[in-house]
């Protein structure tokens, strides 16, 4: 396969603290081919190839966060809601950063359709990029008879940030969007092996919640509506932990409670949580 793969071509990133190990090939302008390292400013995410350059930079860019609209916030957490289209070249550069660490997706680079929420750690130097997710925004036309969609383009947690729950809160949080939008939601396929994991525990995690407190029986569209997961995922959700049987004609979810507590203890940590309290939010119009 070798004329198909792309040699990964930058080695390591420097973003505000840290040094970073790139994972994969992102198609940067040719101009840096000749760079193994580039230096990322953490907040408006143009990149340079030497560090003189970003130190000369980081003097005169005044951003101190994201370019969007601050729509939640708890404790030391924001995220912003950056539109693609009134921030292409930030849009832009964070594509690039992402399909350092994306294997398989098509990143597209038309980022006007893009909604980018990006997760920040604050503290009084600024707000740090730890993660983020994308979305496409839907045109209305395209929309109209359809009350679910893709509630998710691509999610990364920055490499340093990895296995703290930040990765199970930017799912959360996607849903908690779908939820305020009425609508039911799922991530775009293909997922990573990383993605599906954390898709996985958490989509385990919220229906085994709702089941383990439910008091007779519930259906896969109660469920759904509660959660603003797609149908078919919680089908294949539980169906892999193997709680669904088929009797007389009709899907039968089981909710022993043994069997659920198990299957949470095996699903890991919750992540950290959303607090819808402190989500400020109306739907992209
Ligand atoms: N090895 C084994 N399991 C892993 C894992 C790893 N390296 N990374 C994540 N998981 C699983 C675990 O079950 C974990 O839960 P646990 O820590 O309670 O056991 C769960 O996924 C999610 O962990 P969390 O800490 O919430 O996620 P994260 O912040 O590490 O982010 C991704 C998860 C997928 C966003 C992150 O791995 C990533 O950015 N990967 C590169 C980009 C990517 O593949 N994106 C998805 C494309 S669709
Ligand atoms: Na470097």
């Amino acid at each position: 396969h070798e004329e198909f793969t792309k040699v990964k071509n930058i080695a390591t990133i420097e973003l505000g603290r840290y040094e970073i190990e790139t994972w994969y090939f992102s198609p940067f302008p040719p101009e840096y081919n000749d760079s193994l390292n580039l230096y990322f400013c953490e907040f408006c995410l143009n990149f340079m190839k030497r560090k003189e350059q970003l130190q000369r930079h980081m003097k005169k860019c005044d951003l101190k966060h994201p370019p969007g609209d601050e729509i939640y916030r708890s404790g030391t957490l924001s995220m912003f809601e950056v539109d693609g289209k009134k921030n292409k070249v930030y849009g832009q550069n964070l594509c690039y950063l992402a399909k350092l660490f994306l294997d398989h997706k098509t990143l597209y680079y038309d980022v006007d359709l893009f909604l980018f929420y990006v997760l920040c750690e604050c503290d009084d130097r600024g707000c740090h990029m730890v993660g983020y997710f994308s979305k496409v925004i839907y045109l209305p036309f395209a929309e109209k008879h359809s009350e679910e969609s893709y509630n998710l383009a691509c999610i990364l947690t920055l490499p340093p940030y990895q296995r703290k729950g930040y990765g199970k809160f930017l799912i959360a949080f996607s849903y908690e969007l779908s939820k305020k939008e009425g609508k039911v939601g799922t991530p775009e396929r293909p997922l990573s092996d990383l993605g599906l994991l954390s898709y996985r525990g958490y989509w385990t995690r919220v229906l085994l919640d709702i089941l383990k407190k439910h008091k007779g029986n519930i259906s896969i569209k109660e469920l759904s509506d509660m959660t603003a997961i797609k149908a078919e995922d919680i089908l294949a959700t539980l169906q892999a932990l193997e709680l669904i049987q088929y009797r007389k004609g009709q899907h039968v979810i089981c909710a022993d409670p043994k069997v659920l507590d198990r299957h949470l203890k095996a699903a890991g940590r919750g992540g950290l949580e959303v607090d819808v309290s402190k989500l400020i939010w109306t739907p992209y119009k």
